[in-house]
């Protein structure tokens, strides 16, 4: 069967975008294939967050992905922290990764430009430690955006690299993966691109926002002064909030509101008013049953458990085999 993995950083709550540009996937994913969801927060350390912090983040998530619908029983759901076999092979795959490929990947310079108080090796080597999490199960398929694609086309060097130097066929290619063959993008509620929990609390609907929040969000989405003339084209901010009502609103509705922008009818405060209680009814249940889980101690260890276990069970064989290539054979 044909293998996944993916992963995310703990960093927040979840939100619309998160679901349905990554978690949405997953769920069709894990119907389909050996797949590996962990939650990066090994990798999260490069931003240096406090226990507590990083604690709750991880739980935070981990909540979140149960109550969307990920099952530990079809999927290996687990935290990156879990599986030592993961820092283990990123030591060894750090002496065939080259300074200056390092240096050139974007995220590191972006990273650098941003933050250029904390540029600390584990920033230059997030490729590596990525390329790690993926090859350590042979994925085929890694479910990611544009923005990791560079990312991804490091870990088919890094496995090639591997290979070759050993001449052995240990990692297999791994390919980005959408279903719908274009990737989706969630757009903000302040006009500007994608969603994004950095575009500011204004920008994303979050799926552990009370109502009144998130009701208040939407009312305040930024629009424009309405069409003009029959027909006309939308604008950037008023074409996002027809592409969030196409997530969450019925065929009859979006077509009522597409049809009174056409006539010039339309009153934005109409559509926000919907579109708030569309998106209310979807994600109510998904928030009352985050907060279940959250409050699920036992629900939450077992789930990390059986996680943990799979994935150092695909982990710890691949590890084995590339201990012995490397010349770690035993003496005892
Ligand atoms: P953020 O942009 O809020 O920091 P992350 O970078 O942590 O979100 O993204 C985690 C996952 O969610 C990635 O797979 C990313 O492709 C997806 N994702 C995030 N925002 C969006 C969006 N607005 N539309 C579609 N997918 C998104
Ligand atoms: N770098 C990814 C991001 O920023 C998160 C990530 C870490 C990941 N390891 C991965 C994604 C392995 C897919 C596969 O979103």
């Amino acid at each position: 069967m044909q293998v996944v993995v993916s992963g995310i950083r703990p960093t927040g709550k979840l939100h619309l975008g998160n679901y349905f540009g990554a978690v949405r996937n997953f769920l069709e994913m894990q119907e389909k294939y050996r797949s590996y969801f962990f939650i990066a927060d090994i990798h999260s350390l490069t931003t240096h967050p406090t226990p507590q912090d990083l604690h709750g983040n991880v739980k935070q998530v981990l909540a979140e992905y149960l109550a969307m619908g990920l099952d530990p029983a079809k999927c290996a759901l687990f935290i990156q922290s879990d599986v030592p076999e993961i820092p283990e092979l990123y030591t060894y795959m750090n002496m065939n990764a080259y300074l200056g490929e390092l240096e050139r990947s974007a995220s590191f310079k972006d990273k650098v430009r941003a933050h250029k108080d904390n540029v600390n090796a584990g920033l230059l080597t997030y490729p590596v430690l990525m390329a790690v999490d993926i090859l350590i199960h042979k994925a085929d398929f890694v479910p990611v955006g544009k923005d990791q694609e560079q990312h991804l086309e490091m870990t088919r060097q890094f496995g090639n690299r591997f290979n070759r130097m050993y001449n052995a066929q240990v990692f297999p290619e791994p390919q980005a993966y959408s279903s719908t063959g274009e990737l989706v993008k969630v757009p903000g509620l302040t006009g500007q691109g994608k969603m994004s929990k950095s575009g500011g609390e204004a920008d994303a609907i979050f799926f552990d926002d009370d109502d009144t929040v998130t009701r208040k969000k939407i009312m305040r989405a930024v629009t424009d002064s309405g069409p003009t003339e029959p027909n006309a084209p939308k604008s950037e901010e008023v074409q996002n909030l027809f592409e969030l009502l196409k997530l969450v609103s019925t065929t009859d509705t979006i077509e009522h509101f597409e049809n009174s922008y056409a006539d010039c009818s339309i009153r934005y405060g109409d559509l926000k008013k919907q579109l708030a209680e569309d998106m209310l009814k979807f994600i109510a249940p998904i928030r009352e049953r985050i907060r279940e889980v959250k409050n699920d101690s036992a629900y939450l260890s077992k789930s990390a458990q059986i996680g943990a276990e799979k994935a150092r069970e695909s982990a710890s064989a691949t590890l084995k085999e590339v201990r012995e290539i490397i010349g770690f054979r035993k003496f005892y």
